[in-house]
């Protein structure tokens, strides 16, 4: 379903906000236009965002990786993979965006690098979902 609120129109093409809102929540879509698995770009307050449903849980980073500045709404989110032992491998609770460039992977709770947290770290947004509706503090 399409939202009468049109958020992609707000998105890409970018109508750059002359006044940058920050530091309050932005509706951002209805709950039901962020499928499973997949994620959706969004441009509040300002700042360019995604916002990653996994596991039914909603989260928001920065949508600009911080090794070369690819767009992480290119990428995919999935489950963090692991592997005890070699040939064996299995997804845990963890989710993980993945930058669409080198496959930087991202921890979408924390936004740090899976590789290298200290180094490297997408911000993080709190994420709300008020009456269907993605609420993201900015
Ligand atoms: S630009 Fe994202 S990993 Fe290189």
């Amino acid at each position: 379903m399409i939202s009468p609120y049109k958020p992609d129109v707000q998105v890409y093409p970018d109508p750059a906000p002359k006044v940058k809102e920050r530091n309050r929540w932005h509706f951002v879509c209805r709950l039901e236009e962020v499928p499973e698995g997949g994620m959706r770009p969004f441009k509040v307050g300002g700042r360019r965002i995604v916002v990653a449903r996994v596991g039914g849980k909603l989260r928001a980073v920065a949508n600009t990786c911080p090794h070369e500045a690819a767009r992480m709404s290119d990428g995919k989110v999935e489950r963090m993979w692991h592997g005890d032992r070699v040939g064996e491998h299995y997804q845990r609770e963890r989710c993980v965006i993945v930058c669409p460039w080198h496959n930087f992977e991202f921890d979408l709770d924390t936004g740090g690098s899976v590789s290298e947290p200290e180094r490297m770290r997408l911000k993080t947004y709190p994420v709300e979902v008020l009456n269907g509706e993605v609420l993201v503090l900015v």
